[in-house]
């Protein structure tokens, strides 16, 4: 894989697109290039008394028009101080960080919930086969309809104002799915319940564990998780989701 580059990128457009939840398009020369669904850029404060970059997925690349789109929820300092970027300012950005998805052949079920549902819209596009996409909201949805052009698209949202009342495993269940393989990234609730539907139907499964992160390229051992294996860095069973991950098999890592 290419390596990481730190980059002055200039914000092409950054707008809310539901309650706190913001869409931003940043262009960037070599980090467009080389990301893959499924990786992240960590992102730098212009304010220098807030040291530490922010960790956003990457949700769509445009290698051609060297740009990509960050969707990213206002949860500190740090983000509210990006949702006031606009057009034309600069952004320094570090990427493209971890591994990203490993884009395997056969029917598959991509699965987002919430502002883990970022990162699965590249992933849809790039991804061949049978997609049906599952998206699951608290209430308000957002980017929905762009996943239509990519496979087909069931929601599950928690107050029932939309889609199935539930989570995204009632989907499956409500509308009979089946799929040779998932895809996930969200809450750690739902990807401890989608490890266990896939281990119980023997399904292959590859999780994006959210984790709050400080260096992001594995220096500081701030994000590790258990794994099953010992690992060939620190050779204790853990895994450095920035580095090893985001992208596990579920399986592999303990969650
Ligand atoms: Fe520092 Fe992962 S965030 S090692």
């Amino acid at each position: 894989m290419a390596e990481k580059r730190k980059e002055r990128g200039i914000v092409i457009c950054n707008n809310e697109i539901s309650n706190g939840i913001f869409d931003m398009w940043v262009s960037t020369t070599e980090i467009a290039c080389m990301a893959v669904p499924g990786q992240f850029v960590m992102l730098y404060c212009e304010d220098g008394s807030r040291l530490l970059p922010r960790p956003i997925s990457i949700c769509e690349i445009n290698p051609d028009g060297c740009a990509i789109r960050l969707v990213y929820r206002i949860a500190g300092k740090g983000t509210e101080e990006f949702s006031r970027l606009s057009e034309g300012m600069p952004l320094t950005l570090l990427g493209p960080l971890g591994n990203g998805f490993p884009k395997k052949e056969g029917a598959s079920f991509i699965i987002g919930g919430g502002i883990g549902i970022p990162p699965m819209l590249e992933l849809a596009k790039q991804l061949s086969g049978e997609k049906q996409v599952i998206l699951g909201f608290r209430d308000v949805q957002f980017l929905t309809e762009e996943f239509l052009p990519y496979g087909t698209v069931y929601i599950a949202t928690e107050d029932g104002s939309a889609g199935t009342k539930g989570n995204v495993l009632d989907v499956i269940q409500e509308n009979g799915l089946t799929a040779e393989r998932i895809y996930a990234c969200g809450p750690m609730p739902m990807l401890r319940a989608v490890k266990e539907y896939a281990a119980g139907h023997n399904i292959e499964c590859y999780v994006s564990l959210e984790e709050r992160m400080a260096c992001g390229i594995g220096a500081c051992l701030g994000c590790v998780c258990k794994s099953k294996e010992v690992d060939g860095h620190t050779n204790v069973k853990n895994k450095r989701i920035c580095k090893e991950g985001p992208v596990f098999l579920a399986g592999e890592v303990e969650f």
